[in-house]
């Protein structure tokens, strides 16, 4: 391990990489999230072709795009970025800590059953509804005297069918459980990316509870809504950002081989987390009836992290500070800087957008859809690129096939991206003047064609990247001659 990765204190004897980490796993976890990602852009695809009246197969009830629309939400979530992030959490954490995770075994049978999980969702939601109604389930429900949906659920991102969530509550228990015993054992001062990491297993278990429990069962009408909210912000806020900033804290220096610029700048990000993201959510149901103090609270506290973002990327800019070649000369560091200029961007419409005077503009158009695009693909899908870029031949043990392909990807991701944020985001600002001019429904959807028509293609440079990728990817393990191992570093 890089010296200029902070971590526990170093045990007498350094434990051999691997013996702590399973790289098998780790790779099989990424080519998970990428079967998932290929999945959901299809799916995305498929949603984007029906806006635009181009839907290849309009009859066919399985195909039908309000469902593939919940699927594409989905496996973009639990199928791919929790996958590549469990992976990622395979390699750094016994890294880190110096000790292996609690149960390999333990890491094996998480893998399944998240698997199984995630095809279930899907399932759920594709057949859900008509297997309800198939004589014979009708008939076992009433032989065991049974009522439970097996469709989807009526809460934003929490659709997994409600006979799921108890599985996949267990499994993020054990996920906690069998890095959190690594993270315990190890000695010394704790490095910010274990802040990170040991905050999302707490979090994110709760978050998980709060939204497909709380609001199933025990909270309904307005509280339910803010309830809701809490669940869709924190989702992002307390299980995707801890994990991509801590993931950015290990690599960032391991690639620069220096220290990052300031440890007590980087506490400040992560208490600064804690603090302000989880009184966000409510800023999804501005001008509901939810009470005026806690959408204003809300206001404040999303214009708080904005300064708190700020403060992070200040750090690794101070990081990078004089080596400014190497981002554009390492394509995982452009990966990564990349990442973070859209994050600060996505931050600062953030900022914007939750304020109420914009929010009588843009609320429900696509604004909305075009910022939900650059932070989890332009920020974390970017980051999870990067990782993958410069672990895989280390996985793999041979240098990528082609370097030129790695590079399509990056440019064709990036520029796919910065299009459909930038083509959305100026259509939510029309159609908001359509709306507020109170002109007839018609005329927003037909001046919304043309952005549409444009995050269709916006939506094909992405996939073209993503395949090239994977197309790399089985070159690399198939025909690449063995170099050797690639060092892990
Ligand atoms: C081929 C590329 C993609 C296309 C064409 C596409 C298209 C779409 C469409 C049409 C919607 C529904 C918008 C609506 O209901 O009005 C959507 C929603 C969404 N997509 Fe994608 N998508 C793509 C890739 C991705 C990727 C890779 C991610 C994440 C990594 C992602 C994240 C999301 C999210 C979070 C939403 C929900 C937005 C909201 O509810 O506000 N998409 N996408």
């Amino acid at each position: 391990m890089s010296s200029s990765a902070p971590s526990a204190a170093i045990p007498a004897e350094i434990p051999r990489h691997e013996d702590l980490v399973n790289e098998r796993l780790v790779a099989w976890y990424f080519i998970a999230s990428l079967v998932f990602l290929g999945t959901s852009m299809l799916a995305g695809l498929h949603m984007a072709l029906q806006l635009v009246h181009w839907n290849p197969c309009p009859d066919a009830e399985l195909l039908s795009p309000g469902r593939w629309r919940m699927v594409h939400t989905n496996a973009v979530a639990y199928g791919f970025l929790a996958n590549a992030f469990l992976g990622m959490l395979h390699w750094t954490v016994p890294r880190l800590t110096l000790r292996p995770v609690a149960s390999s075994a333990l890491s094996y049978f998480i893998f399944g059953a998240w698997q199984f999980v995630v095809l279930s969702t899907a399932a759920g939601i594709l057949i859900g509804p008509s297997l309800q109604d198939a004589p014979w389930v009708m008939e076992l429900a009433a032989k065991y005297n049974i009522s439970m949906s097996l469709g989807a659920q009526g809460i934003e991102w929490g659709e997994t069918p409600v006979w799921i969530d108890p599985i996949a509550q267990v499994g993020l228990l054990l996920v906690a459980i069998n890095f959190m015993v690594p993270i315990s054992r190890a000695r010394g001062p704790m490095y910010v990316t274990l802040w990170y990491f040991m905050a999302m297993f707490v979090w994110t278990f709760l978050v998980y509870a709060m939204g497909n429990f709380m609001s199933e069962y025990w909270v309904g009408g307005t509280s339910g809504g803010a309830v809701g909210g809490l669940f869709i912000h924190d989702l992002v806020g307390l299980f995707v950002t801890p994990l991509g900033w801590g993931m950015m804290y290990y690599f960032v220096p391991i690639l620069l081989q220096k220290p990052i610029w300031s440890h007590g700048l980087s506490l400040v990000g992560f208490w600064g987390l804690a603090f302000f993201y989880p009184l966000n959510g409510i800023h999804h149901f501005l001008y509901t009836p939810i009470p005026m103090f806690l959408q204003y609270g809300a206001v404040i506290a999303t214009i708080a992290v904005e300064f708190v973002v700020t403060t992070v990327i200040i750090n690794f800019i101070g990081t990078v500070w004089g080596q400014g070649k190497s981002v554009y000369r390492s394509l995982p560091l452009r990966w990564f800087y990349t990442g973070m200029i859209f994050y600060f961007l996505t931050c600062l419409q953030c900022a914007l957008q939750v304020t109420l005077t914009f929010q009588k503009l843009i609320h429900f158009t696509d604004w909305v859809v075009g910022h939900a695009h650059l932070v989890m693909f332009g920020v974390f899908s970017l980051w999870l690129f990067g990782v993958m870029t410069y672990l895989f031949p280390r996985l793999i043990g041979r240098d990528w096939w082609s370097p030129q392909l790695c590079e399509w990807h990056y440019w064709l991701s990036t520029a796919g991206v910065l299009v459909m944020a930038f083509d959305l985001t100026l259509a939510g600002i029309f159609q908001g003047y359509y709306w507020a001019s109170l002109q007839m429904w018609d005329v927003s959807v037909d001046g919304s064609m043309p952005f549409w028509i444009t995050r269709v293609f916006a939506g094909l440079a992405m996939l073209g990247g993503f395949v090239c990728f994977v197309w790399n990817l089985v070159m690399t393990y198939r025909t690449a001659p063995a170099k050797g191992a690639v060092a892990a570093v």
